[in-house]
């Protein structure tokens, strides 16, 4: 079993930038994130990260023939499980489901909430620019319903070159601004 690995998140801070126009202020919203320190278990990434690469082989994709797998581990899971799920298309297009939706949906109907740490793998395209291996808008924002503060919520994307492990993002890098219905 290897060290758990401290990891610096580096602060953002980028203030509002406001623009007036005859009609009103037309606002670019900054961010402000602060450092994080956060731990992650090498061992534990990798297991999760073969768990995806292996369950992208059972994707369901006869329309883009393009394999996705995620695995997670849930904060709280008193059992840390590994919950795995593949993309699942449809002939009707927009009936699919991407695999990080589908490992998260099996969590949550296990009764869990608090994401701990997920890989995706889009198995295809591991050493290609991190937006064709990254999940999509809609799973970042099912990602952040499931998010937690403590422990800090991870989302690594598989990159598969030598020696890597993968890009790292929490939520507010996954998904800024995300939709929170007033609990923003
Ligand atoms: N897909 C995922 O499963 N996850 C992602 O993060 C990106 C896209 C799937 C959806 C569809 O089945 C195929 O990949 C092509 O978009």
């Amino acid at each position: 079993m290897a060290e758990r690995v401290e990891l610096v998140l580096p602060a953002v801070d980028r203030p509002d930038a406001t623009t007036p126009t005859p009609l009103g202020r037309l606002t670019v919203p900054g961010q402000a994130i602060p450092e994080k320190t956060v731990s992650v278990d090498p061992d534990e990434i990798a297991r999760l990260r073969d768990a995806a690469r292996a369950v992208a082989a059972r994707a369901h994709a006869p329309y883009s023939r393009f394999h996705v797998g995620a695995a997670l581990i849930m904060a709280d899971d008193p059992q840390r499980r590994v919950i795995a799920g593949a993309n699942v298309e449809n002939a009707s297009y927009g009936g699919t489901i991407c695999a990080e939706r589908t490992a998260l949906t099996q969590a949550a109907s296990l009764g869990f909430r608090k994401l701990e740490l997920l890989v995706v793998s889009c198995v295809a395209t591991l050493e290609a620019a991190v937006a064709d291996r990254s999940p999509c808008g809609i799973c970042r924002q099912v990602i952040h319903e499931f998010g937690s503060r403590e422990p800090e919520t991870l989302v690594i994307v598989d990159g598969g070159g030598e020696g890597a492990l993968g890009d790292v993002f929490d939520l507010e890098r996954l998904l800024p601004y995300g939709f929170s219905l007033g609990q923003g």
